[in-house]
Formats: structure tokens, sequence, C-alpha cells
């Protein structure tokens, strides 16, 4: 180890220069950067405690997240900067804010004036120490996008394999989180005790399960080489929650108000994830890389659905009035489904939009199925404004789908299962990370599903993972990684790969996974 990185490895490097051309050059109008100034006692080398984190990436600016302590922090500024190289020669943007008292820690700050589709390092400072060297990446107009979508990353089942897989692909733009990012109780096997070892009800439990999620290095590390794009599904507040409610929440049972486990709930995954905030709450949001791909996040949770109600009950799943998005969030979506310029239309969100039923009944109405309406309305958009290129990402149900999407399977005259013909758009559902999965039997089931679903055109109900989606202007592909088992020698294999050509509408399935890019920027140094 040299000295430089030496000195760079303690954290006191670069503490006494104020300010310097932005670029390293001299010559250009570039803005000046502001450098780390600090000339005080050095604090802990663990004010730190969380790593780093980025998320919500647009053209020009990017959220960088990070905690530290409170106590070692006081009123000390943090310092953030951010560059092109991650030996921080070529720095673009730095600034410092203080911590926000109310935040327990977390600290989070908007990095803007960046350029579009470049990879960046950030790092943090405070006391004299240094953060970890986080990396992310603006979106942009570019001709070929790779995403890494996952949900349902359950502590206490297993390791979190396939978020070291996302970790150490270098080509990915961004990875997309549709929820269950935690567990509020113990579910399935405890192969590792939760923290805290009960259901988190308030602020402060919440928070501790944050934080406690956030030491597995695992999951630290896809934070750290890659922005994030997260919605919540439930399990950030309780399983099968909407709006009023949740099926695992009792206020007869010492659980106090809905409305305050929700507003707990909420308010730590706001401080915990590298999300944008919206004054109100709301968490549907649009990003765009150029014109080829416009992605709407949806909030099919907590923004307005009813509670669910049972497959029989099919005249409230059909009330036109019974909600599910909301009418803002669907008004939102649908002009935006309309007016976007984007190739590719894809919504990531939360429950499966194509149907699973047996004879005509919802298996899941916690699903689209539960509120037929809404789907029915979004697909009169799609179908009556002639929208090519729609997509649905799923997570929620820890199991690997690809679907053709189409009113009605059964129906010759809409559909031919054979060819595809006739579907409006097509769905790829994440495993999870670790929740779930099936034992012994589940061929026969998945076998069955299709069978009953004929627009299903793949399932895998037993292994864990992710997948990549795959973005080109002629078609969109989604490749699923899976593992076997979810211990440290878990070996990542590819499941399947199934792709869309633009216009199609439909599934074929790929003969391989798709090509990674041919740019592959360093990831950052540990
Ligand atoms: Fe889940």
């Amino acid at each position: 180890m040299d000295r430089r990185t030496f000195l760079k490895k303690s954290g006191v490097l670069a503490l006494s220069v104020s300010w310097a051309p932005g670029c390293g050059s001299e010559a250009t109008d570039e803005p000046m950067v502001a450098s780390y100034n600090y000339t005080g006692p050095m604090g802990p080398a663990d004010v730190f405690t969380h790593g780093v984190a980025s998320g919500d990436p647009l053209d020009t600016s990017v959220v960088l997240w990070t905690r530290a302590k409170p106590d070692v922090v006081g009123d000390e500024p943090i310092f953030w900067e951010v560059a092109l190289d991650p030996d921080f020669e070529l720095r673009v943007s730095a600034g410092q804010e203080a911590l926000d008292p109310e935040r327990d820690g977390a600290f989070k700050v908007i990095a803007d004036g960046l350029s579009a589709g470049q990879t960046y390092y950030y790092r943090f400072w405070v006391r004299g120490r240094s953060s970890v060297i986080g990396r992310t990446r603006t979106s942009g107009p570019v001709d070929h996008v790779r995403l890494a979508v996952c949900s349902c990353s359950n502590y206490a089942t297993g390791l979190f394999v396939g978020y070291r897989g996302i970790a150490r692909r270098r080509d990915l733009d961004a990875v997309i989180h549709l929820g269950d990012y935690i567990y509020e109780k113990q579910y399935g096997p405890a192969n590792r005790p939760n923290q805290p070892p009960y259901e988190v009800v308030t602020l402060a439990d919440y928070r501790t399960r944050y934080g406690h999620y956030r030491t597995d290095p695992d999951l630290l590390e896809a934070h750290r080489q890659h922005p994030f794009i997260c919605v919540w599904d439930d399990h950030e507040s309780a399983n099968n929650s909407y709006k009023d409610g949740a099926q695992n929440h009792d206020p007869e049972d010492g659980e106090g108000s809905w409305q305050d486990r929700r507003q707990a709930a909420t308010r730590a995954w706001t401080e915990w994830l590298p999300v944008r905030e919206a004054a109100d709450g709301r968490i549907w949001r649009r990003h765009a890389w150029g014109n080829l791909l416009d992605l709407f996040m949806l909030d099919t949770r907590l923004w307005a659905r009813a509670k669910q109600v049972s497959g029989g009950m099919k005249e409230q799943i059909a009330d036109p009035e019974r909600p599910f998005l909301g009418q803002d969030q669907e008004k939102w979506l649908h002009e935006g489904l309309v007016q976007g310029s984007g190739r590719w239309k894809v919504l990531g969100q939360q429950v499966m939009i194509a149907q699973l039923k047996v004879n005509g009944t919802a298996l899941n109405t916690d699903q689209w199925d539960g509120y037929e309406a809404t789907r029915d309305r979004l697909f009169d958009v799609i179908e009556d404004q002639n929208i090519e290129g729609f997509v649905v990402l799923t997570g929620d149900i820890h199991t690997s789908w690809a679907s053709d999407l189409t009113r009605d399977s059964s129906d010759p005259e809409r559909y031919n299962p054979t060819t595809g013909q006739g579907a409006m758009g097509v769905e790829f559902v994440a495993p999870g990370i670790t929740a779930g999965g099936f034992g012994g039997g589940s061929v026969v089931l998945g076998e069955l599903a299709r069978d009953l679903n004929p627009h299903i055109r793949w399932v895998d109900l037993v292994h864990r993972g992710y997948f990549v989606l795959d973005v080109r202007d002629s078609a969109v592909q989604s490749d699923w990684f899976h593992y076997a088992t979810l211990q440290d020698d878990a070996e990542e294999k590819l499941g399947a790969s199934w792709l869309s050509v633009y216009g199609s509408g439909h599934l074929t399935e790929a003969d391989s996974s798709a090509a990674e890019k041919d740019q592959q920027p360093d990831l950052a140094p540990g």
C-alpha cells in the first residue's frame, strides 16, 4: 500500500484544501468544487455506521445516503463529494449539510449538476473521517439499459446471496427493488436472528430493523455499487397492508392505531432508503432513460388500496369505485403512458397483474385479480391508445413468472396461447432474494397454474434470486438468476430467459441470456 492509498484508507487525506477547480482542469469554466476542510480533532473511525447508498437517479442528479453517529457528529456538517473516478482526482460536485436531528443519524442529499448516463463515485466526510466509497450512475439517453430487479429480502431466512450477485455486476444502470425490503416479523425458518427479536410496530422498532438489515455485507455491497429505485410493498409496514389497515395489524392486541404504525413504518423507510421524498408521502414517480424507457414506479399498497376481499366476492372485485391505485395515481399513470416519449413503458410495482385463477375465481385477491376494475381501465388505455412496449415488473410472491398480458386467455378471439398473438404486453415477476419458494411438488403446481392460465408462459416456484432486465430498442429481455441454496457457497445459475420483441406485445423464449454491456465501469474499491 503506497502512502497515498494508506492516507486515503485511514481517512486523513485532503483535509486542508479549501477550494479547488472542478474536473482537475484549470483551463475550463467548470464551477469550483469544494474540498473537505477540517482541522479539529479526529472522530472515531466508525463514525459512519451503515455504509453508503444511492438512488432515484435522474439525468442530472441522484440521491446519496449514509448514516453517522449523531452523538459523534454533533453540529459538525457532513461533507459529500462526487467524482468521475474512484480515486477522486476528477471531482465534479461537493457540498455539506448538517444531520437532521429528527432522523436518527440518517443523512440524505441530492447531488445535482451531473451528466446523463454517467457512472460516478462518491463518499462522505465528518470529523476528519471518510465513509467507504460508493458508486452510482445517472439515467440518460442511452441505447442499452440493464436493470437488476428484486424483492422480498427476508433477513431471517438465509444469506442475501442474490444481493451479492447483483453487487458483482458492473454494467447495471440501477437496481429496481419492488418491496418487502424488510419483514416486520418472523416468517419462515429462523436461520439467522432478526433485530429487534420481535414484531416491529413503533418508529424505534422499524428503525432498529432497518439498521440491522443494513449490517448485512451483501446488502451493503449492493447499495454501495449501484443506485436503487425502491417502492415499498406490504412487509415494510405489515402483511397484506392496505390504506387503512393490514391483515397483520390488530389494534385490539396492543398494536395501537394503524395510522400511527403506518406513519412509523413509512417514516423509517424514507429515512433509511435512498429515495426522493414528497411532502404528501407519495412514492409513485417516473424515471426515464431518454426515449428508450419510461419507468413508472407505483404504490399499489398504501396510497389508496381498499381492504382485500375473498375470491368469491366478485361484485366487490369488479366494483369500479373500489380503489387500488387511487384516482390521482391512476390518472397520472394513464396520462404518462399516453404522453410519455419512452419506447418501452415499464411499470415497477408490487403485485402480480396477470390473472391467476381457477375456474374463474382468483387464487390471490391481494393481487390485481382482486381489483379487476382498475386492471380493466389500465388495459383499456393500453388497447385503446395502441400503446406498444408495455412491460410490468412485479415482486411480492417469492417466485419467478413470465406472462403474456391479455384480457382473457381462454378467449381464442383475443389470445392465441401457442403464438402469443393478441397479447398487449408482458409481465416479469422476480423471485424473493430469500423469502418464500416452495418445496417438493412445486413443479406440478407450476404446471397446473400454467394449464389453467395459458397466458402464463413460464413459472419457477422453487428458486430464490433476481432477474436482469435488458432493454434495447428492438427487444426487452428478462434473465432470471437463481440460487439452489441461501448459504455462503451458493452458486448463481441462469434459470430462464424470456424476451419480447418490440411491437409483438408477447413473450418468446430466448436461447441465451442477453449480452452484457461493452462498457463496464470499475466497481467502487473496497
Ligand atoms: Fe414478500
